[in-house]
């Protein structure tokens, strides 16, 4: 199936296949919630046609939430967030130069009045937390998802808990 044939209520586009490895992260924390995401790799800079096309047409494709990462002068999330009125998700990412993704972060979260994006953390938290974030707004109007997500609360928790006895054990 060719990629623009896909439905999901989820994109995730980055900018360079050089964000793949960390936004696996991401797709892999998605498809954990049973939601398989259209992936694409569009740049702001390098590929602006594509990346107005694809804002443009990406509410009527069924997309709901669009999360958007990457690093350097990341001007995806914001230039996306200034063609649709879908919830934009930014995550910023560490390229191999430069100061560590603050670059990324900057450019991400500075967002003017108006025309948001919720920007995650630099690098595999953010990546993680921007699939988390993107079931949260879906599981509003989605019992079942609603489910999944206590469930992963809870399962989160509870691994928290057994570490911190586990240490508590040793230390006795
Ligand atoms: C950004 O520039 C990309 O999102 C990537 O993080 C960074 C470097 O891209 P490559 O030179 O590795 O393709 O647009």
């Amino acid at each position: 199936m060719a990629l623009q044939d896909s439905k999901s209520p989820v994109a995730v586009v980055m900018g360079s296949d050089s964000d793949l490895n960390t936004m696996n992260n991401c797709i892999d924390q998605l498809k954990e919630f049973g939601i398989t995401p259209i992936v694409r790799i569009i740049s702001a800079h390098r590929t602006p046609d594509a990346a107005a096309q694809f804002a443009d047409n990406a509410a009527a494709n069924g997309i709901k939430i669009i999360i958007a990462a990457a690093g350097m002068a990341a001007h995806l999330a914001g230039s996306l967030a200034g063609r649709t009125q879908l919830p934009i998700i930014g995550v910023p990412l560490a390229a191999a130069e430069g100061p560590n993704g603050m670059d990324a972060l900057l450019s991400t979260v500075q967002m003017p009045p108006g025309v948001p994006v919720a920007s995650m953390a630099i690098g595999k938290a953010g990546a993680k937390n921007a699939a988390i974030f993107a079931v949260q707004i879906l599981a509003l109007s989605d019992p079942k998802l609603n489910e999944k997500l206590l469930t992963f609360r809870a399962a989160q928790s509870k691994k928290v808990i057994e570490k911190d006895q586990s240490l508590q054990s040793i230390n006795k």
